[in-house]
């Protein structure tokens, strides 16, 4: 299982989904960068995300608040305090720092050496606004989307006059300090989240909580995640995050073991209340038709881009021994497929000339390239046999490949061929960028 999380790493790397930030000064631990490929998954993932949110539900607007506040929000949230630290321990010998939950036998995992007692480590990313680095001017970078939404709750009800129950969504950019970052892109310093606040009254809390948890399970399985590698984790009262009432973990099965890509909680008036009681303001909600003021309470999903794009990949990379095309003379290579949802993948199609010495091919297929860019992210190789080039194509999950070949050149008719079947049909030119979105909305027009 391991091996397949390092085959999917370097997949990540030779094929331009993601390579490590500043690698050539020797990168910097727990951030990534996001290349042509990765950069393309991540929009697909963030735009279906924003389009369940606001348009396939009701009563969901969304935000785009700033990533550094006041430093007095952090001091409400308990952010600050005991609440968002890790327990660490650190190595008398080489100073290697663990999380004391990765600590299995009392000795540095590194180079066996004697380890200091544990103590905590808050998690948030200090940093200081304008010219003068002193006390007054330190803030943080935030570590969760949400605070920015508790912030605007009265500007966005007020503004767009909601009633309850209502949701503000946002995405974007949280830092944490983590003590260990690990598993690639799993755990890092730097990333995205795309988080709900569901705001309801108390008493439909619970109602709304399991709502919501179905929801979000349902979304990953209809991008094509495996049921058997999706699960639902209750968590314990003494493991829940500092504002959490209750908390469901959505987890995924990866080749290193189950692990979280979305949290589900019930913060209760955590946020709300506390935040009223440190700004002053009044954040309560009124109800006009009952009379009645209260502190609402929050239903929360909270995902992070880069785990679920990891969940994702894992999930669709397939290797077959010997190749796919039996017709071919028995090979020893190993051909990869990475069977991503047709909405998820990065590229749509490619456009291929069968061989790239014809010049009235090339030609014909660069017309066809140009006629196919303005409406799918498309790619154009002609380095290699034709046999290679869908096996590279295959291995970054693209959906259509389209061949020009010497009969495009009789009668205008192009192949395409079915990155998971490899079923080809022949199209007309003119008729192409119909089928192609035929093919991407799901219609069924391979025939295998
Ligand atoms: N607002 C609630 C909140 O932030 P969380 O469980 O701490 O909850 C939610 O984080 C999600 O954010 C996680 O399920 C995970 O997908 C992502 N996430 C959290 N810390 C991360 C890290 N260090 N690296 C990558 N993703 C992370």
């Amino acid at each position: 299982m391991e091996d397949k999380f390092s085959k999917i790493v370097s997949l990540c790397k030779r094929r331009g989904f993601i390579f490590p930030s500043s690698e050539i000064y020797g990168g910097i631990g727990g951030f990534y960068d996001f290349g042509p490929l990765g950069v393309e998954m991540k929009r697909n993932i963030k735009d279906l995300w924003w389009k369940e949110m606001i348009q396939n539900h009701e009563n969901i607007v969304g935000l785009d608040a700033s990533i550094i506040m006041s430093p007095k929000v952090w001091q409400a949230s308990g952010h600050l305090t005991a609440g968002f630290a890790d327990t660490l321990l650190e190595c008398k010998k080489c100073h290697k720092r663990f999380r004391k939950d990765e600590i299995k036998q009392n000795k540095c995992p590194e180079c066996g050496g004697k380890l200091t007692k544990p103590r905590k480590f808050n998690l948030m990313m200090k940093t200081f606004v304008g010219p003068v680095e002193e006390e007054a001017s330190l803030t943080y970078l935030r570590a969760e989307t949400c605070q920015g939404i508790y912030m605007n709750f009265k500007n966005v009800l007020n503004t767009m006059r909601l009633k309850l129950p209502f949701g503000i969504c946002q995405i974007g950019k949280s830092f944490r300090n983590e003590i260990n970052p690990k598993n690639f892109i799993f755990r890092t310093r730097e990333f995205e989240q795309m988080e709900l606040q569901w705001f309801c009254h108390p008493k439909e809390a619970k109602k709304w909580f399991e709502f919501w948890k179905k929801e979000r399970l349902k979304w990953y399985e209809s991008l094509g995640l495996k049921k058997k590698n999706l699960r639902a984790k209750e968590i314990p009262a003494k493991e829940r995050a500092h504002y959490a009432k209750r908390q469901v973990d959505i987890e995924y099965r990866f080749p290193f073991g189950w692990g979280e890509i979305e949290g589900v909680h019930n913060r209760g008036d955590w946020d709300l209340s506390n935040h009223a009681k440190h700004s002053g303001e009044d954040l309560r909600y009124f109800d006009e038709t009952k009379k009645e003021k209260y502190f609402p309470y929050i239903i929360e999903t909270s995902i992070g881009v880069e785990r679920s794009l990891f969940a994702f990949l894992c999930d669709a990379f397939e290797e077959i021994p010997g190749g796919r095309t039996k017709t071919t003379k028995a090979t020893k290579e190993v051909e990869i497929l990475l069977k991503l949802h047709k909405k998820l993948a990065p590229i749509k199609v490619a456009v291929l000339p069968l061989v790239r010495n014809k010049r009235e091919l090339v030609k014909k297929a660069k017309e066809v390239y140009k006629l196919v860019k303005p409406h799918f992210v498309s790619q154009y190789d002609e380095i290699g046999s034709i046999g290679r080039r869908y096996r590279r194509q295959d291995e970054i999950a693209t959906v259509v490949s389209v061949t020009v070949d010497f009969q495009t050149l009789k009668d205008n008719t192009v192949t395409c061929r079915d990155r998971d079947t490899m079923t080809q049909i022949r199209v007309k030119i003119q008729n192409l960028v119909e089928v192609i979105k035929k093919i991407l909305e799901g219609e069924k027009v391979f025939k295998v």
